[in-house]
Parts: C-alpha cells; structure tokens; sequence
C-alpha cells in the first residue's frame, strides 16, 4: 500500500535511509536528515510503501529547476516501480512540466525503473572531497586572484558563459537575484584577472558540515598556466581559515579537465550521480 507519510512513520524513514547510506548502489537523493526530529522539518511532500502497516519504502516529491525532482525512491526488499509510478502521476496531476530524479551511478535497480518509465539520462555528476589544507601553488606571472566584493554582475556572466557552455543556472537570474546571492556572507567569490582582464572565477558555498567549491571556471584562452589550480586553493585556503572540517568539488562528466585537476591535487573520490529527467507532456 502506498499512503502520505504521516509523523508516526518517521523513525523507521531516519532507519530505511540508514540503511540507504550503507552501500552506493542503494543511493538516491534523498532527505539529508537522519533522526525523526530533522526529518519531521524537512518532509513535505513524500510518501510510504507499506507492509503490514510498516514503512519500508519512500518517496518524495520537491521542488527543482524548472519543475520537480524525486526524492527517492528508497525501498528496503523490493521494486521501485510502484513508488516511482505514484510520483510520477503525482507530478502529472500537479501539471509539473519536467521530473528529475538523481540516483547514484552504481544505483542499477533505480536506474534501470527510471528507464523503463521513459527517463532519460542527461549527464554524470563526479563528487570530491578533501580536508582542506595548502595545496602548493604559485600565482602564475601576470596573474592577480581577487575576491569578489562589488561585484559587477555583466562581468560575472560573462566568464560564467565563456568557461563552461554546458552551465546554465545562473543566466537566468537577474541582476539583484545575483548581488543578493553573493552578498550572504557564506557565498564568497573570487576572480582571477590576467593582465588585469578577467579570465577565472571560484564560487564556495560554507556549510555547516563542508565548504563546497559551486562553481570553478577558466575561460579556454587562458587554461593550461596555472589559473584553475591557483583558484581552486585559494577557495580551499579561504575554506580552512573559515574552519570547514571539508571541502568537496564536484565536475560533470565532460568536464574532464576538472575531474584530472581534483584528482592531481589529492582529492578523493566520493560517488557519482546521474541526472535523469522526463517531460511530462501528456
Ligand atoms: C577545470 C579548469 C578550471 C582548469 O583550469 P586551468 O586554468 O586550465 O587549470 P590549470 O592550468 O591549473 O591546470 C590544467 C593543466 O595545465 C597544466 N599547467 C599548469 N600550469 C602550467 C604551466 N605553467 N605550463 C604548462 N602546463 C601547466 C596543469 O598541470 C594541468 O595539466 P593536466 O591537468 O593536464 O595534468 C578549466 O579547464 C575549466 O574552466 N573547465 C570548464 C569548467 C569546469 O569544468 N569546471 C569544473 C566544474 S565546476
């Protein structure tokens, strides 16, 4: 039977994503919290699979992009099929246009139901971490790295479109969307200008339990001397002076470049997520 998650349901949800986290191929992206308590703010819109009144499978539904993500499914001892069917016409009666859903890579139960329901996958997500600490470098000769603070949103588009033509989020936000983002003090930014132009830029985002590297890009002219390292440890430096137990980076998978940076530089391996969606045109 599949019912809404009622209050009552929430220890054995803190136990079946537990059990979640035990091994890669189980992972789905799914509420951060693990005790009744932390759940019990962050599930809105979810549901249970039961057995004899007990939960053993999840699903939830939240707000992304430009439509709706899954959260889940997360079944202990069976298919995700029903839950993901349930969802799916959940979105459908919500009129929601696009569905995304982001099991792990090794997720091959999950992946193969979203197929089937006519997901597609759009691209791989490679995560890193490190604890942060020196990374050993040198600005390279002609280089400046500056953090961000009158920033000049025209400016911050640009290398945000020259550096990666695959990245698309921030385009859409409008002037204030972007000042607003970058003045919360969490949000810090720095440029790297060469020949006083600007070629390079590193978003970190501090979190309470890791600072995350959102955004590092070089424009092509000015790759290949140093710049995308050079920016990267001084988020990361910028990320230990603020007591951030870690860091993590993340690069799609055409970002190889990216992933070789990382993996040079020591950072280890954390898992893969692919990004499906599925147009909800009826
Ligand atoms: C990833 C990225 C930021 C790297 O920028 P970059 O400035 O080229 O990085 P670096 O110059 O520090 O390192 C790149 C290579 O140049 C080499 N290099 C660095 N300094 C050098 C020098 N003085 N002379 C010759 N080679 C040099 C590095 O050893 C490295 O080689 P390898 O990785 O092939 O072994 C850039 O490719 C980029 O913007 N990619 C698109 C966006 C992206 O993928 N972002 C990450 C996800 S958010």
């Amino acid at each position: 039977m599949i019912r809404p998650v009622a209050p009552a349901d929430l220890p054995a949800l803190a136990r079946l994503f537990a059990w979640m986290d035990e091994r890669p191929e189980r992972r789905v992206l799914a509420p951060e919290g693990r005790t009744p308590e932390d759940l019990a703010f962050e599930i809105e819109d979810a549901w249970v699979a039961t057995e004899a009144g007990e939960p053993v499978g999840f699903v939830g539904l939240v707000p992304f992009w430009r439509g709706a993500a899954i959260e889940g499914p997360v079944v202990r001892g069976g298919s995700p099929l029903p839950l993901l069917k349930a969802v799916l016409e959940e979105a459908r009666s919500r009129s929601v246009p696009t569905l995304y859903a982001f099991p792990s890579e090794e997720n091959q139960e999950l992946k193969a139901a979203l197929e089937a329901l006519g997901f597609g996958p759009v691209h791989t997500t490679y995560f890193y971490q490190t604890e942060p600490r020196e990374l050993g470098f040198a600005v390279p000769e002609g280089v400046r790295i500056e953090e961000v603070l009158a920033l000049d949103p025209e400016v911050y588009r640009r290398l945000y479109r020259e550096a990666d033509e695959g990245w698309s989020l921030r385009l859409s936000w409008r002037d204030l969307e972007l000042l607003e983002h970058f003045a919360e003090p969490e949000h810090r930014l720095w440029f790297a200008y060469l020949n006083d132009e600007p070629v390079g830029m590193v978003e970190l985002e501090e979190g309470p339990d890791a600072a995350e590297v959102a955004y590092l890009g070089v424009v092509p002219r000015a790759r290949g001397r140093g710049i995308g390292q050079a920016l990267l440890a001084t988020a990361v430096r910028a990320a230990r002076e603020a007591g951030a137990p870690l860091v993590r980076v993340r690069a799609h998978d055409h970002e190889k470049e990216a992933r070789k940076l990382y993996q040079r530089l020591g950072f280890t391996p954390l898992e893969a997520v692919v990004t499906y969606a599925k147009e909800l045109t009826r």
